[in-house]
């Protein structure tokens, strides 16, 4: 008898374990996290032949090792993200995406893993030399963002909608930039930068446009979710492995 209750002791505590263990969260696929991003930012998302890379996509796969979940990357527009998100066709947002007031309205955020800063892109030789110069009287300067992104929000708050123009992706705003068809291109600095590096004649301004915090956006009542992304991110923060990922993209 004592040896019976001995096992069923013993077995129970296992099952325990492996449950507590695995923290296990339902998920919209069982088995998979999919994630939703926009792959033309680069360092955190972007496209390395076929396959989406960055920091997003390296912390992604981070986190779904740690909750034991297969990650699936989904790239869209990336205004279709939070739709996606609060629609529940994916488990989660991750793509360079700054907590704002306004995106709480419709998602929840997860704890923040990196921060970020707008930057403006200029052609070398622009008459605009700092940030003041979009704001001078006369100024009528003709701004690229990327469409939904806080860059287009803040710059269409402060400038209107005449002088913004939003593209779908940051590169075709860079491209109208390269074109002439806007004077600069208000944008995340990491992106900003790849941009500079990877055509020529671009400079980014010395003075930035607004700071911001970047976080995973997940359905809004989703605490399962939320608390399981915000304990691997805890995580992976204190180990080291998020900043030796950043590290890794961002020298
Ligand atoms: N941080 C900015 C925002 O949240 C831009 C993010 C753009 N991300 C992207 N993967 N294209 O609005």
């Amino acid at each position: 008898m004592k040896k019976i209750i001995a096992l069923v002791l013993a077995l129970a505590m296992v099952l325990c374990f492996a449950g507590c263990g695995a923290k296990q969260v339902a998920t919209v696929e069982e088995g998979k996290l999919i994630m939703a991003t926009n792959a033309y930012f680069q360092p955190y998302e972007y496209y390395d032949g076929d396959k989406i890379v960055g920091i997003d996509a390296e912390i992604a796969a981070a986190i779904a090792e740690k909750l034991g979940l297969e990650l699936v990357i989904e790239d869209m527009a990336f205004d279709s993200i939070i739709t996606a998100v609060s629609e529940g066709s994916v488990d989660f947002g991750l793509a360079g995406m700054t907590i704002t007031e306004d995106r709480l309205k419709d998602v929840d955020f997860s704890i923040s893993y990196a921060t970020g800063v707008q930057s403006i892109i200029v052609p070398e030789g622009s008459k605009i030399t700092n940030v003041d110069d979009l704001y001078a009287d006369e100024a009528a300067y003709k701004v690229g963002v990327q469409l939904g992104t806080t860059g287009d929000v803040y710059a269409t708050d402060d400038f209107g909608d005449d002088l913004v123009t939003s593209f779908t992706t940051g590169n075709e705003a860079v491209n109208a930039l390269l074109g002439g068809d806007v004077d600069c291109v208000i944008i995340d600095n990491e992106p900003a930068k790849a941009f500079v590096a990877n055509n020529k004649g671009l400079k980014i301004l010395d003075t930035s446009y607004a700071d911001e915090d970047y976080a995973a956006c997940i359905k809004k009542g989703n605490d399962d979710l939320r608390e399981a992304v915000d304990n691997a991110i805890e995580e992976l923060i204190e180990d080291g492995t998020i900043d030796t990922i950043v590290s890794k993209y961002i020298k």
